[in-house]
């Protein structure tokens, strides 16, 4: 069977990775990859548009494409493919309205009986003024854009002055309407499932580092490392991540809108239980590159299944050992990453449970250079987290480019 992965990053480098486990794949192509990829021996096509990826995946044969980013998951890639009969992993941009609206998002969860944030809607600056006027900061209020924001459309505010300057600011670069939610606490953890429409498998967890540094209000970037499986939930707590995948998705088939895909929960663990923040329709980066290499069921096997309707009764095993990955970054990210073009210094790694992602990087004059902010990540696989953090700083510490940033205390 020929797949196509769509994608870039990291992430789709572990997703290629995982798959070519299968005994079912002959041939496997990130469409449209990084020279990284390739010098670690994956087969990259260089094509981003959707026609050219539906022109390459026609000409070649290709019967099942996973697709990485939200962006192209709200393309109309998968029903061009679909069209020219390739099955295409990733849900209907319909439904992806579950990340691409904070709004389709609470309504869903609120009609699902899924917990999450009480939250009031704001279509004006007048309206969303009022509500902040009208709130105690008791407690935080949290201000959040409906769109796709980049990370940008969420403001935790502690007074009035600062929901005030997050009601302007939000509705001045994205619009309305923005959503005034109640402030929850407690650690928050990452789980994605495997959906067919209607039956599901849970993947696992993650817990990822969202600021550049240690201090709790640096700048918030895509992901600067995570671990898996996430160590502070009890067995309870599985059960209620089963609970809220299932609650969704049986929603979700009742209005018509059925989920085939991979979906990621943005969860809170707090003194009432488990709540949802946010889905994301798409795998997280850096999670996937922490949550796959503990893999050991077939992937391409439960994608298949899925694209076929037959998840029912399918198992998804990990591994019990613990995972930890961390990313190394181009100096200045996340805000103005300084992308050199200078040359990266990788050593061969060795150990079968140690593995290494690439993100942003290209080949000039046959070296393999820094071009983005978010370079190369390393996982690490041991028994306990502590040993996997030595393992993960161990290997990075063989890896230079100049400029290179990352944190020391992913897995603390
Ligand atoms: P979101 O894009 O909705 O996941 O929000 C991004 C981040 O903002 C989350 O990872 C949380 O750290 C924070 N956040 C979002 N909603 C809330 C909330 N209701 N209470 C507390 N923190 C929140
Ligand atoms: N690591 C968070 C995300 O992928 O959105």
């Amino acid at each position: 069977m020929k797949v196509v992965v769509v994608g870039k990053g990291g992430r789709e480098h572990a997703l290629a990775q995982a798959l070519l486990k299968s005994s079912m794949i002959t041939d496997l192509w990130i469409c449209p990859g990084n020279s990284g990829m390739q010098q670690a021996g994956l087969a990259c096509a260089p094509y981003e548009s959707i026609e050219d990826i539906e022109n390459f995946c026609v000409s070649n044969g290709v019967s099942l494409v996973v697709i990485g980013p939200e962006i192209m998951i709200l393309s109309d890639l998968k029903p061009r493919l679909e069209a020219r009969g390739i099955s295409c992993f990733a849900p209907s941009a319909e439904v992806a309205q579950l990340e691409s609206s904070k709004l389709f998002c609470k309504g869903v969860l609120k009609e699902a009986g899924v917990k999450t944030a009480a939250c009031q809607v704001s279509y004006s600056l007048p309206e969303a003024l009022k509500a902040v006027d009208e709130h105690d900061f008791m407690k935080p209020l949290v201000v959040k854009a409906d769109g796709l924001a980049q990370g940008k459309g969420v403001w935790v505010c502690e007074s009035k002055e600062k929901a005030r300057e997050a009601v302007r600011t939000l509705s001045e670069h994205f619009s309305f309407p923005l959503l005034l939610e109640e402030c929850l606490q407690g650690p928050e953890l990452s789980a994605f499932a495997l959906c067919d429409g209607e039956d599901f498998v849970v993947l696992g967890t993650a817990c990822d580092y969202k600021r550049i540094s240690s201090d709790p209000f640096s700048a918030n970037t895509g992901g600067m490392g995570a671990y898996s499986p996430c160590d502070f939930i009890t067995p309870e707590d599985h059960q209620d991540i089963h609970s809220i995948f299932a609650k969704t998705l049986a929603h979700l088939n009742r209005k018509k809108m059925p989920y085939q895909g991979f979906l990621f929960a943005g969860l809170m663990k707090t003194a009432q239980g488990l709540y949802v923040l946010e889905y994301n329709v798409r795998m997280g980066d850096p999670e996937t590159q922490a949550l796959l290499p503990r893999l050991r069921s077939d992937l391409t096997g439960l994608i298949v299944k899925a694209v076929t309707h037959q998840l029912k009764n399918a198992v998804c095993e990990l591994s019990l050992e613990v995972s930890v990955h961390v990313v190394a970054a181009s100096e200045g990210y996340p805000s103005s990453p300084m992308k050199l073009g200078s040359p990266i210094q990788v050593a061969t790694v060795n150990d079968p449970k140690v593995d290494l992602y690439f993100a942003g990087v290209s080949r000039i004059q046959n070296e393999l250079v820094n071009v983005g902010g978010r370079v190369l990540g390393v996982t690490a696989l041991a028994e306990t987290k502590l040993a996997a953090r030595s393992k993960v700083y161990q290997q990075m510490a063989q890896i230079n480019f100049e400029g290179m940033y990352l944190r020391q205390d992913i897995g603390l």
